[in-house]
């Protein structure tokens, strides 16, 4: 028999369905309550207990650090699965054929250019611009040169769409950079693999070739399928509420990528590496920022920990963490940087704060290392962040479409004055 939720308000009582997900998850279907309850509505500001939609996508268990893409483990995928194939898995479902992975990586190759004009917009940003500012108005931009992927209402359509932000993202992310660090704005080359390909579109000197490195190129993959989705997140919750008024797939993602910007979400690993290097130059003393991010007078925060779902251990910190191992052996690399984090993990791994919160080191903790280690400069870690997330935005944009979901809209408790007479200028 199905559950039910009764709620009573002053003596009345209102039966409402529970709906449960297949992993046994369980949530009070509201969706009468107002009409039911003549305009009672429910308050719950940053969304903890608040479910915004059925998803088939991720499943996520804070609690036992479970991640799963379309039912598929995180760590099976990250030792088995490229970074295309996962964007496949995520996007449509199921793990690609061959074929269709070949085709799949074709159509994005024949999309692979950025109209020339786009080139100009960039002049027009200040070297100094943030790269994820220059990528969100460029995403954005993107919908003048593409105007056939803004209605999309067939699967082909959307497809084409799809296919097509996958190709030129990745050049717009190169693009950002190169132009931050005075590097001619090229191309890559079809020939090579999708990470490949954005590693040579980033590094490619006008003097030289670029050849790669196969522990960079496989680390920078696995980076990036960890990143590649993780449900209803800030910045995704944003590109499905933005797709919800049939906004186009390109500036959903962009506002997705401004969402990401933020130091509380993806902005997290650069301000990761910062506050290590604030730690270094401060000579290294790394209680004295515990103490700081324990004192409730001080806004300071241990960036790269704590999660909002995960309050056990984040999965995805995991494997990333043997990863940055790897990376840093097979490119002997030594950071004094990485001493103090090392220091920092063991120090609040036993810290009571940190331990009664739950607080542990999440996935950007340990991403910052790697970035950095990999030759990619600290302001251009959240990009790279966007272009792991991008296939997990997608697939959550085309699901709300093909769900036909409703426009997003919530409701609030007002708090504000009551009516009141307006009072002339002369009288204030
Ligand atoms: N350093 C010190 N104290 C912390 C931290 C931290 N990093 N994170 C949480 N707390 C404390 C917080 O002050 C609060 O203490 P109290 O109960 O005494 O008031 C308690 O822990 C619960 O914190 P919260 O803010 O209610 O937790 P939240 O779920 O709202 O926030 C978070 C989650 C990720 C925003 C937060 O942990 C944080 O700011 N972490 C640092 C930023 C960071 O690393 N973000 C990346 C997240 S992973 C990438 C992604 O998926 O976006």
């Amino acid at each position: 028999m199905s559950k039910t939720a009764i709620l009573e308000i002053d003596g009345k009582k209102y039966e409402f369905p529970i709906v449960e997900g297949t992993e046994n998850e369980l949530a009070i279907d509201i969706k009468s309550l107002r009409g039911d309850t003549n305009g009672i509505t429910t308050l719950d500001p940053g969304y903890k207990n608040t479910g915004s939609c059925e998803s088939a996508i991720t499943f996520l268990n804070g609690e036992e650090g479970i991640l799963r893409y379309r039912g598929y483990a995180i760590e099976e995928l990250a030792e088995k699965a490229d970074f295309l194939e996962v964007a496949y898995l995520l996007i449509f479902g199921e793990l690609p054929t061959k074929t269709q992975l070949e085709k799949f990586h074709n159509d994005i190759k024949a999309q692979s250019h950025v109209d020339e004009d786009v080139k100009k917009i960039i002049d027009g940003f200040p070297k100094s611009a943030h790269p994820m500012g220059v990528l969100s108005s460029l995403t954005s931009a993107l919908v003048a040169f593409n105007p056939s992927s803004v209605n999309v209402d067939s699967e082909e359509e959307m497809y084409n769409a799809i296919v097509r932000i996958l190709a030129k993202f990745p050049v717009l992310t190169a693009w950002a950079y190169r132009k931050r660090v005075g590097l001619p704005l090229d191309y890559g080359d079809d020939n090579l693999g999708y990470v490949e390909n954005f590693l040579k579109m980033m590094f490619k000197k006008p003097s030289g070739e670029y050849n790669s490195n196969k522990v960079v190129v496989e680390s920078l993959d696995k980076l990036l399928i960890l990143h590649a989705d993780h449900e209803q997140n800030c910045s995704t919750s944003t590109v499905r509420i933005v797709g919800s008024s049939h906004a186009g797939l390109f500036v959903s993602i962009s506002a997705g990528i401004a969402a990401l910007w933020g130091p509380l979400h993806g902005g997290a690993n650069q301000a990761v590496i910062e506050m290590l290097e604030a730690i270094k130059e401060d000579g290294g003393d790394s209680k004295k920022f515990m103490a700081k991010a324990k004192d409730k007078d001080d806004p300071f925060r241990l960036m790269g920990f704590g999660h909002r779902v995960y309050k056990n251990f984040d999965p995805r910190a995991k494997i990333i963490k043997r990863s940055a191992d790897n990376v840093l052996d097979a490119l002997g690399i030594d950071d004094p940087v990485l001493d103090i984090a090392k220091g920092l993990e063991r120090e609040a791994l036993e810290d009571s704060y940190f331990v009664d919160r739950k607080l542990y080191p999440n996935v950007d903790f340990y991403s910052g290392i790697i970035y950095r280690a990999l030759g990619i400069p600290v302001e251009m870690f959240t990009p790279m962040f966007a272009l792991g997330r991008l296939p997990g935005w997608i697939a959550q944009w085309r699901e709300m479409r093909l769900r036909k979901e409703p426009i997003g809209r919530p409701r609030q408790v007002y708090i504000g004055e009551s009516l009141r007479s307006f009072k002339d200028i002369s009288k204030r």
